[in-house]
């Protein structure tokens, strides 16, 4: 049967992934409208996994939040506090690695996208309207402050990710 649920999101997924690549193709110089664009996707599709799928999924299952709901949500803490500082070379690479593994564990066969279209499939019809009826996420500003760069390394700490590491390969 085809994955509607799991369809809506991977395409999300591709639509967000496109707007970061044309954003920063040239990483010494952003385009900062593209990237807002980015920001207010990846936040939305953020909202939509926390405050819709994963919660259905968990009501589905009795209660008991999925495997690896705990450790999406460290990534998805990671990455939205990887959009409060302003873009620079470094914080791309690390941002896209991040988001290519935080993706994959989401799309594979017998990842989070199955498993939650599988414990939803009797309400799929209203999950799709609610995600689709989602408002976007207010973006703020970028923090210029230092401190912004240090929260969000200790983010990617938690979510098991060495920022200053990954920006050396
Ligand atoms: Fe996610
Ligand atoms: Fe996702």
């Amino acid at each position: 049967m085809e994955n509607v649920i799991k369809n809506f999101f991977v395409a999300d997924h591709e639509r967000i992934d496109a707007l970061l690549d044309v954003a920063t193709a040239d990483a010494e110089n952003i385009d900062m409208d593209l990237y807002h664009q980015f920001r207010v996707g990846i936040l939305t599709h953020i909202k939509m996994e926390e405050k819709i799928l994963f919660p259905a999924a968990q009501y589905a299952n009795g209660g008991v939040p999925l495997p690896l709901a705990a450790e999406l949500r460290l990534e998805h803490g990671a990455i939205t506090s990887l959009m409060v500082p302003p873009p620079t070379p470094d914080l791309i690479k690390v941002l896209k690695y991040v988001l290519h593994l935080h993706d994959d564990k989401e799309e594979r066969r017998g990842g989070m996208y199955d498993k939650c279209a599988e414990l939803t499939e009797s309400e799929t019809e209203s999950l799709l309207r609610q995600l689709q009826q989602t408002t976007p996420v207010p973006v703020h500003p970028h923090n210029l402050q230092d401190y912004a760069l240090d929260v969000a390394k200790r983010a990617l700490t938690r979510a098991g990710y060495d920022y200053d590491a990954i920006a050396a390969q």
